[in-house]
């Protein structure tokens, strides 16, 4: 087992700083600004919540697997429904097929690095299902709780990893993340899955409470890769700086896993791609 490897297994998670340039990173968070300004807004926002998944899981957020949606904060509406900020400071994420349908978020996601990464970590039955931007912005930008990546993408036997790259730097007071090294040694909790009558709903498989005691922030430069198991239990904060804190994140499974059918999100498997 190579070096990069064995650490993966013993930590739960890698940090590869200078893993990506600055000017990569500010073409991605270009592409993102102007897709969101592309965005026909009709006033039905898809609001993205970890805490109160199962409320905000509308069809909207439940069919975004196979194309570019836009998700809001929660605090970004007033009272009579109406956005408080301009729209694209008013979302909180851009998912989740970015990387199959924009060629700027494909190359990053399936760069040179990436591909020498891939196969560091023996991942060439690997498939990329799901892609995210994460904006968190200046002082809007909300708190992720405690979860494990797994939980959303469930496959038999568990074989998710995430691969979370700061597009900038990312620091205690604008929301980094948070994990105990070596906590992925421990049982998946719970299965974020679709209701048969519609809707989705959270399964509890292990109902050990999660701490966070132990935990440690990943304070990262810009440019930095964070490579997450998925059972590796993480959060971040609120953004309570005046920096955004925009990251890029995508989620990989191994083809021969099992995918079932009521995972929340759903992919063409047969056109999922590796790196
Ligand atoms: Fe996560």
């Amino acid at each position: 087992m190579n070096r990069i490897s064995k650490q993966f297994n013993e930590q739960g998670y890698l940090v590869l700083e200078n893993f990506n340039t600055a000017a990569s990173c500010d073409a991605l968070m270009q592409r993102g600004k102007e897709l969101a300004s592309a965005y026909n807004f009709d006033g039905h926002p898809a609001v993205f919540q970890t805490s109160n998944q199962e409320e905000t899981s509308n069809d909207y957020f439940l069919n975004s697997g196979n194309n570019i949606s836009f998700f809001f904060e929660k605090d970004s509406f007033d009272e009579n429904g109406q956005l408080k900020t301009d729209l694209f400071h008013s979302m909180n994420k851009i998912g989740h097929a970015l990387h199959d349908l924009d060629p700027v978020f494909n190359a990053f996601s399936r760069s040179p690095q990436m591909k020498k990464l891939s196969e560091e970590l023996d991942l060439d039955q690997y498939v990329i299902i799901q892609s995210m931007l994460i904006l968190k912005h200046a002082r809007v930008g909300g708190v992720v709780d405690i979860h494990q990546d797994a939980t959303f993408l469930y496959t038999e036997p568990g074989s998710c990893i995430g691969f979370w790259f700061a597009l900038e730097d990312a620091t205690v007071e604008n929301g980094c993340l948070w994990a105990k090294p070596g906590d992925h040694q421990t049982s998946l909790r719970t299965w974020f899955r679709r209701k048969a009558n519609g809707g989705a709903e959270t399964v509890v498989l292990n109902n050990e409470p999660f701490s966070m005691e132990g935990m440690i922030p990943l304070e990262v430069k810009k440019g930095t890769c964070i490579v997450l198991h998925g059972l590796l239990p993480h959060c971040s904060m609120p953004n309570t700086s005046g920096r955004s804190r925009q990251a890029y994140a995508i989620h990989t499974i191994d083809r021969r896993a099992t995918y079932p059918a009521e995972n929340w999100l759903h992919r063409n498997m047969d056109e999922l791609k590796g790196f």
